[in-house]
């Protein structure tokens, strides 16, 4: 029996569809377009301790069916987040899930330690899957080690349910979901974007100064499916699935496979009301089955 108001991690939600981490901003542009409190919740853009700019321009490159991007996790960083951004987001009147990353496991569990403090906040998610900060597409979560030591450091501080974004360009996702369940993480979200490039043919050079960049939208859907049902397989906690859903049939996908909730990530930039549609289509659905 698929659950369309579930109960994930102690949270309820009023429906599984979520906006994903770097897609819907803080969701507050979002709210002057449409009643975003119909969401299940948001999954806000990555904050880091400090302030960052991101990378170099060109910073995103679109294809048919999907988007490579290099934004480089910018974001005013932890204070102004806190104290000028956040309080408008939690009158939003849905779930707010604050996204962290950090260059080290010390600066990761400083960052949890401090939102978990936060009232109103639902959970927190680890971003250990960003391909565009280190050189090559070197993600926190490339050794397995690290998912271990940054799941155990920010759950002794995290009063939050922690859930851990993981990235497909690594050895082993399913390791890597299974390592952070046993250091306590409380969800899976899978998976974070595909490693790819793109050459400009009149230079001859990458497009991306970091050369490599994030692949997503509609074309990884397939992929993400594969991985979301092979973690739902190998792990006990929730899993959360993200990647290339653009319909409700696909979200209907990917609680086959497994996961308790989704979030919708590149197609709101190609149809920022799609949430909302695909909720109303989930209500007729429950209705007439
Ligand atoms: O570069 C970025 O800001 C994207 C982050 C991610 O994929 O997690």
């Amino acid at each position: 029996m698929l659950d369309f108001s579930p109960n994930v991690c102690g949270i309820q939600f009023k429906n599984p569809i979520l906006l994903a981490s770097g897609t819907a901003s803080f969701g507050l542009e979002l709210s002057r377009i449409y009643d975003v409190s119909k969401l299940g919740g948001i999954v806000l853009k990555t904050i880091t301790l400090e302030e960052r700019q991101g990378n170099e321009l060109p910073r995103i490159f679109e294809f048919p069916y999907g988007m490579l991007n290099s934004i480089g996790l910018a974001n005013p960083g932890l204070r102004k987040f806190k104290d000028e951004i956040l309080p408008q987001v939690l009158k939003l009147g849905t779930n707010i899930i604050v996204s962290v990353a950090g260059k080290s496991v010390e600066e990761f569990r400083e960052i949890v330690e401090e939102v978990s403090g936060i009232d109103g906040v639902s959970a927190i998610e680890l971003n250990l899957s960003c391909p565009n900060v280190e050189k090559g597409g070197v993600t926190f979560d490339s050794k397995v080690e690290n998912v271990r030591e940054v799941v155990k450091a920010t759950k002794k501080v995290s009063a939050k349910p922690i859930w851990v974004k993981l990235s497909p360009n690594t050895p082993s996702i399913v390791e890597n979901a299974i390592t952070a369940q046993n250091e306590g993480a409380d969800a899976i979200s899978a998976i974070n974007t595909i490693l790819g490039m793109k050459i400009d043919i009149k230079t001859g050079k990458p497009v991306f100064k970091n050369i490599f960049a994030g692949y997503s939208g509609p074309a990884i859907k397939p992929i993400a499916l594969r991985y979301v049902y092979e973690i739902c397989q190998n792990v006990r906690i929730p899993v959360i699935g993200i990647g290339g859903i653009s319909s409700f049939e696909d979200v209907l996908e990917f609680l086959y496979a497994g996961a308790k909730l989704v979030q919708i990530g590149t197609y709101n930039f190609i149809d920022p009301l799609a949430p909302i549609r695909i909720i109303d289509e989930m209500d007729k659905f429950r209705k007439t089955s």
